[in-house]
């Protein structure tokens, strides 16, 4: 199975996720391994998704609850350009923090919000972690990991 890690990052904190991740990720499980890769938001356009396989987007949130500068761009594509996604599958890891109450979490729920609209499934519930929780979003991530793989892997085989 393929795996495609979409990060949105300010600070580098969404890429320590997905390094964690793709760690959880390394061993193979008894159904084949996994085959995961990172790619940060910088240089994607909405043809990203024409690759095989489930993709997960880990992004923060930045200004007045917008997506981080290097997933700008991407965004706006998608947004322009509303191509068909309904045979996309996807996850959302979205990273922000409570003191922003207003706008909390709002660059993973923009991209869940976008990519619903154009048609794409969502697997599992969008993760909001919390800076201010004082829990590192890596050990988030680890605890998620294995479980939303295993719900990756359940919806590829109903769908093969
Ligand atoms: C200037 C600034 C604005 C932020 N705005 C929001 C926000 O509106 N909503 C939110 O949930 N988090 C907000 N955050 C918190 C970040 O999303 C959070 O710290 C995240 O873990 C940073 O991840 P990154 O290093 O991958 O960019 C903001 C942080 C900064 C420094």
């Amino acid at each position: 199975m393929k795996l495609t890690l979409l990060v949105g990052t300010m600070t580098g904190t969404a890429q320590l996720v997905a390094q964690e991740l793709e760690l959880v990720w390394d061993n193979p499980g008894d159904d084949g391994p996994v085959q995961v890769e990172t790619l940060l938001m910088d240089d994607l356009d909405s043809s990203v998704f024409d690759r095989e396989g489930i993709f997960l987007i880990v992004t923060s949130t930045y200004g007045q609850g917008d997506v981080p500068d290097n997933a700008k761009a991407f965004y706006e594509d998608l947004k322009a350009k509303r191509p068909d996604l309904s045979r996309v599958r996807y996850g959302v890891f979205g990273l922000g923090d409570r003191t922003y109450a207003e706008t909390f979490n709002f660059g993973g729920k923009r991209f869940d919000d976008l990519l619903g609209e154009l048609g794409a499934q969502r697997i599992g519930e969008r993760v909001q972690h919390d800076a201010s929780s004082g829990v590192l979003p890596e050990e988030t991530a680890e605890e998620w990991g294995q479980g939303w793989l295993a719900l990756a892997k359940e919806a590829v085989a109903v769908s093969t």
